[in-house]
């Protein structure tokens, strides 16, 4: 998918800086208690991100990848520790969540989980309905959004005549409507066909240098991991820490052939490696 040029976004071949988007990590440990069974989510991460970073999260299966990002997502307080979002703690002494900070964060997972009864320019503009903000202007943003996406010519079908990936773009495009400065994705794209995913991979390398927000997402593919990320932070197996820190220096935007690249095969096999697969 080619991203259709707007009169107000920056060139994407040279980015601008994002101004927030930081997240700390701090001596993040999880727990979870059910029917007298302890398991650890994850334990004891420290990590700090960069504003318009884009990180990958990988591990093994059970390692805690979603653990970590259902934390940040406001989903579950960590047992221990802190998260600061954008320099403000993301849950209160309680456990509860700070509402303000949960604005600055949109979230993708596996399923699109899109209403089923709203047109696609409907369920992108659910979070402003949310906010109140007035039905043009939800419609307006709706459109821009799906321009963006390539979903222009279908803003009043329904999410049944989309295909997985258009779904999937539309739940994208979704999170992003309120501007937050995070993008939090988990496997968003592991329901689909290679193409359709390399296609995505693509899309939201485009839409994130765009818009420069700071993304988080995991995935199990290594080669997706190495395309998209500017840092990849691999998770030792059960309990979650973190194993290691690997920054991918290839320039932007990257190109799809970039993958039969030598460099870039060298750091998937260090990836594997790595994974012990
Ligand atoms: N709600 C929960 N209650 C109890 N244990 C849980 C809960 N959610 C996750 N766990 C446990 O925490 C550990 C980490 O699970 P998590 O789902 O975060 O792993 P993951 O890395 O996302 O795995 P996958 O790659 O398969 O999605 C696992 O041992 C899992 O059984
Ligand atoms: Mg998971």
């Amino acid at each position: 998918m080619t991203v259709a040029p707007m009169a107000d976004v920056p060139d994407p071949t040279r980015p601008s800086p994002a101004l927030s988007g930081s997240i700390q990590i701090e001596n993040v440990t999880k727990v979870y208690q059910s029917r007298g069974q302890r398991t650890v989510g994850v334990e004891n991460i420290n990590l700090a991100i960069e504003p318009g970073e884009f990180v990958v999260l990988i591990g093994r299966s059970g390692c805690g990848k979603s653990t970590l990002l259902r934390t940040l997502a406001g989903l579950q307080p960590p047992t221990t520790g802190r998260i600061r979002i954008n320099e403000k703690s993301l849950y209160q002494d309680d456990g509860r969540i700070v509402p303000r900070v949960i604005g600055d964060l949109g979230f993708v997972f596996q399923d699109a989980n899109l209403l089923p009864w709203r047109s696609v320019w409907k369920n992108i503009a659910l979070p402003l309905e949310v906010q109140k903000v007035p039905k043009e202007k939800r419609r307006l943003r709706a459109e821009q959004l799906a321009e963006l996406a390539g979903l222009k010519e279908f803003l009043d079908h329904l999410p049944k005549a989309l295909s997985g990936g258009m779904r999937q773009r539309v739940a994208i495009m979704r999170a992003l409507a309120a501007e937050p400065s995070i993008l939090l994705m988990d496997e968003p794209f592991s329901a689909l066909d290679a193409i359709t995913r390399d296609e995505l991979n693509l899309a939201l390398q485009d839409i994130w240098l765009r818009y420069r927000k700071t993304v988080v997402l995991v995935t199990h593919s290594i080669t997706e991991a190495a395309f998209l990320a500017d840092r990849i932070v691999l998770l030792s197996p059960h309990p979650g820490r973190v194993q290691r820190i690997i920054p991918v220096p290839f320039e932007r935007p990257r190109p799809l052939s970039i993958t039969k690249s030598v460099e870039f095969q060298a750091l998937v096999s260090e990836l594997r490696v790595e994974l012990g697969e």
